[in-house]
């Protein structure tokens, strides 16, 4: 009998950043004010990334290009790895991603990649913890969503056996 298995997963939408949270909202400021320092020659698509610890630590990270495209990498994982590297025993919290181009407004929350998912993926589970996601563009509604989970429902576990 074929079975059909259903994982769904909800975003919360605020119609704009205004709406969300104080502490939501100064985070994802913090992502915004950084990306100018995202070097994207190539794309002309900037990423900022604020990562807030459970200590208070915020590290944050913008996208890093090279004129060989895959040797450049996403803001996510320069902030992940960044803060893997200078606090491996703080587990993280909430991670607030938004993007601007020059090419036009970025008027939707991007999502991140599927590399950076899986690194986010391993984060969380390092720490056993679920990160609280928020995605923003240059303006209109920002998603706000509860672990990686909401991106990857059917994601790779290795914990298959028995
Ligand atoms: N990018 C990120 O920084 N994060 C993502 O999750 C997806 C894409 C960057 C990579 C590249 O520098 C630019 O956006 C355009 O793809």
């Amino acid at each position: 009998m074929k079975e059909i298995k259903k994982k769904t997963s909800e975003i919360s939408v605020y119609n704009s950043e205004n709406e969300l949270e104080d502490n939501l909202f100064v985070l994802l400021q913090k992502a915004k004010n950084i990306l100018s320092q995202s070097y994207s020659p190539y794309s002309k698509f900037r990423v900022g990334c604020a990562l807030q610890l459970t200590d208070g630590t915020i590290i944050t990270g913008t996208n890093q290009e090279n004129i060989a495209y895959p040797s450049g990498l996403c803001a996510e994982r320069v902030a992940i790895f960044s803060a893997g590297n200078s606090h491996p025993h703080t587990p993280p919290e909430i991670i607030a991603i938004t993007a601007a181009s020059e090419k036009g407004k970025v008027l939707h929350p991007p999502t991140s990649c599927g590399a950076c998912l899986q690194v986010m993926d391993e984060y969380e589970r390092r720490f056993g913890v679920e990160l609280t996601i928020i995605l923003s563009g240059e303006s209109g509604e920002v998603y706000v969503a509860q672990g990686v989970k909401t991106f990857m429902p059917w994601r790779f576990d290795s914990d298959l056996v028995g």
